[in-house]
């Protein structure tokens, strides 16, 4: 059954129209890490939908454009997991969760390799291997791309296997609440239609978020309008604990001007592909910050110290850095960085195999997300997984560029395998009627404040708060005046008003997208008050070290009676034979690339 006509009057819903479904496993989200999922769910005869409050494959996973990292070993043979593994906790500042690293570094070539077998097409060697480029703080050449558009190539890829699974795929659905049984565990989720605004339920044994992050939380951003939390702040709701929420991570190079496109990623497989940094003087500031990895520093290293050259005044005209690889013949350029040759001629009059151009940092990643099981992806809600940017675990305080393509791949996966196998062992949860009535209750309300807050409004002022008190650069107290700001917001935009009908409505859209981050942004503030420290991708002033005993501790946080709970827990130490490799300055293969080079009498 369905609701006949759509109605913003709560008199008017019938609840025994509301249209329902019934599957065993639902995936929210239709990037990398749903998709991926959703083939694993459904390689038995379990039912399995997807849904998505965007269309099949438009996802932030289009923005890793550089590559996917894993040690294939085609270009640098000395590559191994475990090399990646150094890197990977490495430039994670040691808070990442160690067995999520180990299994990711260990199958993710594995999962690489599948993909082409499903019809990637990578670039190649000239001995006709998958070709592997350098990007920043990896050891090893160990991007396997398609040019600049990896991410929409691995989409393609899994969006035609996933049309020809048992999947089913619900688009431009709006899921607003995650649904529980007597006892705590999964039976489904709520939400509505965008483009007529009708209710609909799924029944469901088990659920698997995969909806990104939030980096529309913030003003300049590479993320698009679906980032807007939506997973994370879902399962918070129903006591998932959220990890580490405080790292947010700032691409060093988005577009700067024109001003319309502020944001927009360049990606790193610019500098992975010889382009250099220069400040306003022409310096090349970079090899006063990390004289080793220069612009192949880690992300944190290089979107800190563009900010810090335009704090010494000797930023470019529109607050940024210059990046240039002009030095490079055109047709390479071309070949290697289609994407963006076209992005900048396009969009900024700018041919960038003659000019250098203006790059500066914008918001691109959250680190922390739901705390799952490393091996299972499973939340403490039983029934309840999540994989890619909304969960936390890989990447500690900062990730590796081209590590999120390889963490959507290896977790979805797993995650899709883990809810089949617990779909497979219960039954069909019972649903609670109070739950929906309560919902369709809350949905609708926005529709009976006419002298309300707007949705839109509140959306910038919320921006605004997050980039100037929790941005790039913190201190206790910008974060202490930024929560308080978010407190008045909070209380403020549990007015918000929208006018017409449920039909093609994106104020009403927006009222969730702002409750979404409002939530979250209080959670990144709150963490990063509790890390007292700099790691990672958190630099605070008032503590601008990183401390030994901080590297010991994940922040994890409940949602408790109408409050965040902020907790220590100790990080999971490594077993003895992962902490040996950490005993060298130099990761394993770099070892033993140089003692090869020695046996060899080639000196390192
Ligand atoms: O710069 C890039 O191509 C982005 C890659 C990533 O975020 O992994």
């Amino acid at each position: 059954m369905s609701e006949n006509k759509p109605s913003a009057s709560l008199s008017a819903v019938n609840l025994d129209t509301i249209e329902t479904h019934e599957y065993d496993v639902v995936v929210v989200g239709a990037g990398g890490a749903g998709l991926r999922a959703a083939i694993a769910a459904s390689e038995g005869t379990a039912r399995v939908a997807v849904i998505s409050k965007s269309l099949l494959g438009k996802a932030h996973t289009v923005m890793a454009e550089g590559g996917v990292a894993a040690s294939l070993g085609n270009v640098d043979s000395d590559d191994s997991w475990d090399t990646h593994f150094y890197d990977t906790m490495k430039s994670g500042h040691f808070i990442n969760q160690y067995r999520t690293a180990e299994i990711f570094a260990k199958e993710v070539p594995d999962r690489v390799l599948e993909l082409e077998t499903w019809g990637a097409v990578f670039d190649r060697t000239p001995a006709g291997k998958i070709m592997q480029r350098p990007f920043g703080a990896h050891s090893f050449r160990r991007l396997a791309h398609i040019g600049d558009r990896t991410g929409k190539e691995l989409i393609r890829t899994l969006q035609y296997k996933v049309i020809h699974q048992n999947v089913d795929i619900f688009q431009e659905v709006t899921t607003t609440r995650l649904l529980t049984d007597e006892a705590g565990r999964i039976a489904g989720l709520f939400g509505y239609y965008r483009e007529d605004g009708h209710f609909v339920v799924f029944r469901a044994k088990a659920i698997v978020l995969a909806t990104g992050g939030f980096g529309k939380a913030y003003k300049v951003t590479s993320n698009s309008w679906e980032s807007t939390g939506d997973g994370a702040a879902l399962a918070f709701r129903i006591g998932a604990e959220l990890m580490d929420i405080e790292m947010v991570q700032f691409h060093p190079t988005g577009m700067v001007w024109p001003p319309g496109v502020r944001g927009l990623l360049v990606t790193e497989g610019v500098r992975g592909e010889g382009g250099l940094l220069y400040n306003s003087k022409h310096e090349r500031f970079m090899l006063r910050y990390d004289p080793v990895q220069q612009e192949l520093s880690s992300r944190d290293v290089v979107a800190r110290s563009i900010f810090k050259e335009n704090q010494a005044e000797r930023g470019t005209p529109h607050g940024g850095a210059w990046l240039d690889i002009s030095h490079l013949p055109a047709n390479v350029v071309k070949a290697k960085l289609p994407g963006m040759y076209e992005q900048f001629l396009s969009l900024a009059d700018v041919d960038i195999t003659r000019e250098a151009f203006e790059v500066a940092p914008t918001t691109h990643y959250v680190m922390g997300g739901i705390r799952v099981d490393p091996e299972t992806e499973a939340t403490n809600v039983p029934g309840l997984y999540a994989a890619g940017e909304v969960a936390c675990g890989l990447h500690g305080a900062n990730r590796l560029g081209g590590n999120s393509l390889g963490d959507i791949l290896v977790f979805g996966r797993r995650a899709g395998m883990a809810a089949l196998a617990y779909a497979q062992s219960v039954d069909y949860p019972t649903l609670i009627p109070a739950q929906i009535e309560e919902e369709v209750r809350r949905v609708l309300a926005p529709f009976s404040r006419p002298d309300g807050e707007r949705p839109y409004h509140m959306m910038s002022e919320l921006q605004e708060i997050m980039t100037t008190y929790a941005g790039i650069v913190r201190s206790g107290e910008s974060l202490a005046a930024g929560l308080e700001h978010l407190e008045l917001l909070r209380l403020r935009a549990e007015r918000m008003a929208v006018h017409g009908s449920r039909a093609y409505n994106p104020g009403w859209h927006t009222v969730f997208d702002v409750e979404s981050l409002i939530l979250l942004g209080e959670a990144v503030i709150r963490g990063a008050l509790a890390r007292k420290e700099s790691r990672g991708a958190q630099w605070r002033t008032d503590y601008p070290e990183e401390l030994p005993e901080m590297g010991k501790v994940n922040f994890v946080q409940t949602w408790a009676d109408g409050h965040v709970v902020v907790r220590e827990e100790p990080v999971e130490p490594m077993p003895e034979h992962l902490a040996k490799l950490f005993e060298s300055d130099q990761a394993p293969g770099v070892v033993r690339q140089a003692a090869r080079k020695a046996n060899q009498g080639g000196g390192s």
